[in-house]
């Protein structure tokens, strides 16, 4: 199963991660990084972005592939994923844009969309280490409840539960597109090392259901009990409903120090 990290609170949380990245970026500066949007990963980028400044490391050999972007919104709308992986990601830590990635929710090439995504990622040789958040329903990416566990980058349907959780960033309910392209859960699994992130007690059912629950498309993160290298970092209030967090807690004060994260 995936390693269980419970911090006092997200900034812990975040700290632990941006550090973990910043030191794989300094042994590797041609590292192919997952990224995520959604709020979860906002204060990492954000100290990695300090991080890397500080040290002056070149980071333009850097590769990075988001996970999704909606179907038909305009690439300039300050809510799409191209607009915040540039934002957050790519102008903070001054990466190459050219080397960053988001799949294309253009409505004309939407069907070759996902097959030419899945072709990058493979010329790129694969992506690293994948950061993800999680849904309140499961899902990673925009895989909503029911994906297949073995999808590829597609087009999908939203459901009213991620539109309703997404519509603080828009104006209306309304103007929450309906359709997302994504990468799939089996092209999220072949990332080298997957870290999931959440916090706060909204996210404890989906959290419990993915980590101990049984593996199934209708808890899509149950899917990183298969990953040879998942590591989840929560807060003490997402760790609220599962049953071996004392457990978890303990194994990683007593990990051996070798073992990265
Ligand atoms: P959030 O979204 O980070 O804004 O909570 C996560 C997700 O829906 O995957």
């Amino acid at each position: 199963m995936a390693e269980i990290i419970i911090k006092s609170n997200e900034n812990e949380a975040a700290e632990l991660v941006a550090d973990f990245f910043f030191k794989q970026i300094e042994t590797n500066p041609k590292l192919v990084l997952g990224l995520a949007t959604g709020s979860t990963p906002l204060k990492v980028y954000e100290l990695l972005a300090e991080k890397i400044k500080r040290s002056n490391i070149d980071v333009k050999s850097l590769q990075g592939f988001s996970l999704d972007e909606y179907v038909g919104i305009d690439f300039a709308h300050p809510e799409s994923y191209h607009s915040i992986i540039d934002n957050h990601v790519t102008k903070p830590m001054g990466l190459d844009p050219a080397k960053v990635n988001v799949p294309n929710g253009n409505y004309e090439t939407i069907i070759s969309a996902g097959p030419d995504y899945e072709k990058a990622i493979a010329a790129a040789g694969g992506i690293d280490i994948q950061i993800l958040g999680i849904g309140t329903d499961g899902h990673i990416g925009f895989n909503e409840p029911g994906s297949s566990l073995a999808s590829r980058t597609r087009i999908k349907t939203l459901t009213e539960q991620t539109r309703i959780d997404n519509s603080r960033f828009f104006n209306s309910l309304d103007e929450v597109p309906t359709h997302c392209i994504t990468q799939g859960i089996g092209t999220i699994m072949q990332a080298k090392h997957l870290i999931l992130m959440a916090f706060g007690e909204s996210k404890a059912e989906a959290i419990a259901q993915s980590v101990e629950g049984g593996i199934s498309s209708f808890w899509p993160a149950s899917a990183l009990q298969m990953h040879p290298r998942a590591t989840v970092v929560i807060d003490e209030a997402c760790s609220s409903k599962l049953k071996n967090a004392q457990y978890y807690k303990w194994a990683f004060e007593h990990k051996p120090t070798w073992q990265g994260l």
